[in-house]
């Protein structure tokens, strides 16, 4: 655990008045391959890592959602059964469509005194937003004396972004911030939510995460024009085969060759991406339960080559970051991670170069982008849950 629990309810204490009687916790996530395909029915190996948010609170009585946001000494109040999304305070928001959600499936709510409380930083495709959902979720089953079972706890996460945020994001975040454990990474099928725990068992290597500095922009707006052009791409692809598919992952490589001249360039990258990348995820999980650093490396660094030019959704600070990553000793392979166009990159770096690879990392990025970057070492973490 990250945060301070102890110092968390002092502060709780501090501005309620009273103790806090409930505490759930939820941590970020690092995808470490299988980038955008989750929207695609695909592959994904993410893991859980060791900064997280914690929610504390006390029931309320009268259906008040009476939240404090320590981190930006925010509050803000919201009234189960209202479900309006907040104009000043988007991220009350995330706690509103849990309360939503869960009334659509006639869960027990009830009202609380709250404060947010974490480490994960926003806006850096670490999941700050899914690890808030999923805290949030463990805070009303607790509340409410009830449990939403395997992957509905994930489902549910996944209708707050799409429905209620208004970002048509897959399920990668929320599945493995709820479901992740400790030691493992996580390998998913986005389609059937089958889903297997897989050692991070590398003798020699570990994963470094560095953060550009750069916050996801426009990322909204792109993230879903990524997801339109991977339907346009499903349409053609269909057309072009005459065989029935929903989702790019309903296709093979030699579909999208064959298909190739009926297709726009930008949706032929797109689905390239996406078909290759799940090919790429396959291959790392494989990688990963032997233990080849090697291996998985050079499948993160293709990953990455493959979303720079196919899928675009990079940006100078990260492929400066990633580059600079690459050409450092030790390192095995690095690449973005999570949406991209700001936020992360994640390297897998032999441990007895990592200090030295850290410290020339972020003084070579300074240099190249004027930006001082941070760097999180993590080793998996364990998912949602309440905080002992
Ligand atoms: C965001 C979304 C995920 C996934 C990744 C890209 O993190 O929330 O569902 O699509 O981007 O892989």
């Amino acid at each position: 655990m990250s945060i301070d629990i102890q110092s968390a309810q002092k502060q709780f204490e501090a501005h309620f008045g009273f103790a806090p009687t409930v505490i759930a916790r939820a941590p970020g996530r690092v995808n470490i391959i299988g980038e955008h395909t989750d929207y695609n029915h695909g592959f994904v190996l993410p893991m859980a890592i060791e900064r997280e948010t914690v929610v504390l609170a006390r029931p309320r009585q009268d259906g008040v959602l009476n939240a404090y946001a320590a981190n930006f000494d925010k509050s803000a109040q919201a009234r189960l059964m209202t479900w309006d999304k907040s104009a000043q305070n988007g991220w009350i928001d995330y706690v509103v469509g849990v309360a939503f959600e869960l009334s659509k499936m006639q869960r027990p709510l009830c009202g609380a005194d709250l404060m947010i409380i974490g480490d994960v930083p926003v806006g850096s495709g670490l999941s700050s937003s899914a690890s808030l959902e999923m805290a949030t979720l463990v805070l009303f089953e607790q509340m409410g004396g009830f449990a939403v079972e395997g992957p509905e706890g994930p489902l549910l996460g996944k209708r707050v972004e799409n429905l209620f945020i208004g970002v048509n994001s897959g399920i990668m975040d929320q599945f493995i911030v709820r479901m992740g454990k400790a030691g493992h990474a996580l390998f998913l099928d986005c389609r059937s939510h089958e889903y297997e725990l897989v050692p991070v068992a590398f003798e020699s290597a570990r994963f470094v995460i560095a953060n550009t500095g750069v916050t996801r922009g426009l990322s909204a707006s792109k993230y879903n024009e990524r997801v339109a052009e991977c339907a346009e791409a499903v349409t053609s692809l269909a057309a072009a085969t005459g065989r029935k598919g929903s989702h790019l992952r309903d296709f093979t490589e030699g579909d999208l060759e064959s298909a190739a001249c009926l297709m726009t360039d930008v949706a032929y990258r797109r689905a390239r991406h996406v078909i290759t990348e799940d090919l790429r995820t396959k291959a790392a999980c494989e990688a990963m339960r032997a233990g080849n650093a090697v291996q998985l490396g050079a499948l993160m660094t293709a990953s990455d080559i493959s979303l720079r030019d196919d899928y675009e959704v990079t940006c100078p600070e990260l492929d400066a970051m990633t580059s600079i990553a690459r050409a450092l000793p030790g390192c095995y392979g690095a690449r973005m991670t999570g949406a991209g166009f700001g936020g992360c990159a994640v390297s897998l770096v032999d441990v007895g170069a990592t200090d030295a690879f850290v410290r020339e990392l972020l003084a070579r990025y300074r240099e190249a982008t004027g930006l001082p970057g941070e760097v999180i070492v993590s080793a998996p973490a364990e998912g949602a849950g309440l905080a002992s």
